[in-house]
């Protein structure tokens, strides 16, 4: 049994907070009657309803891990019409994407309607480890790619990469870079290497967790496993 605004919280509906103020208004109801008390305690088989809709329960979660093109941006609506990264995937569930992949970055996208993963895989203190190749202006001096190994100060916050490597180095020209972080800040790659004087020309995330893109080509989806989604589920720390 669980508290029925931590149920909703956790259904990736809203905040803990704002469910509080939607319960207090009369406005959820579980197995068919308004509930507004705080403290109810509500368990897997009850039907929660808020503002009209139904909860997802346990088994109408989904996953689904994405190959973002570029052009594409995360989230489940744009105001401007663009192309979304929910719209690429074929199903009749509200998901969302679990953090972003900037507009021109490519790559690996976890999407779902499962709001406890999301918190889980979005809470700092699990440290998700995500792999990106980053093409960037210029070539790294040994002095910029040792301070990028001993950790940088991004907006007041150091970040200490996991793993750094130059995969390639065309003199005066590019060079493409392996980095993994633990981070999940926006942009944050790309204020990385500003940092060091060098925009980022094209960026890809290959990695998040434990989970690659294998063959999966651009727009291309697939479902994650049952085993893939517990072992997602045991990085909660
Ligand atoms: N860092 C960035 O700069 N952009 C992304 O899309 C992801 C990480």
């Amino acid at each position: 049994m669980e508290r029925l605004q931590k149920v909703i919280a956790n259904s990736g509906y809203t905040s803990r907070r704002h469910a509080e103020i939607l319960i207090k208004e009369g406005k959820v109801k579980v197995n068919g009657k308004i509930v507004k008390e705080l403290g109810t305690k509500v368990n897997i088989n009850d039907e929660i309803e808020v503002e009209g809709n139904s909860l997802a329960k346990k088994e109408d979660k989904v996953y689904f891990l994405l190959n973002k093109p570029r052009e594409v941006i995360s989230s489940a609506s744009d105001k401007k019409g663009r192309k979304t990264v929910v719209s690429l995937i074929n199903t009749d569930k509200r998901i969302y994407p679990i953090g972003r992949l900037d507009y021109d970055t490519t790559g690996l996208l976890l999407l779902t309607n499962d709001g406890e993963l999301t918190n889980i895989l979005m809470h700092p203190k699990n440290e998700v480890p995500k792999t990106y190749v980053a093409k960037i202006e210029g070539n790294l001096s040994p002095k910029e790619f040792y301070s990028l190994k001993k950790g940088l100060i991004i907006e007041n916050r150091k970040v200490i990469p996991n793993y750094v490597k130059v995969r390639k180095s065309i003199q005066d020209k590019y060079d493409i870079v392996e980095i993994t972080i633990v981070e999940g800040r926006n942009h944050i790659i790309k204020k990385i290497f500003e940092s060091l004087h060098h925009s980022v020309i094209k960026l890809k995330r290959q990695s998040y967790a434990f989970l690659t893109l294998d063959n999966l080509k651009s727009g291309e989806y697939r479902e994650l496993s049952i085993k893939e989604v517990k072992k997602l589920y045991s990085l909660h720390k």
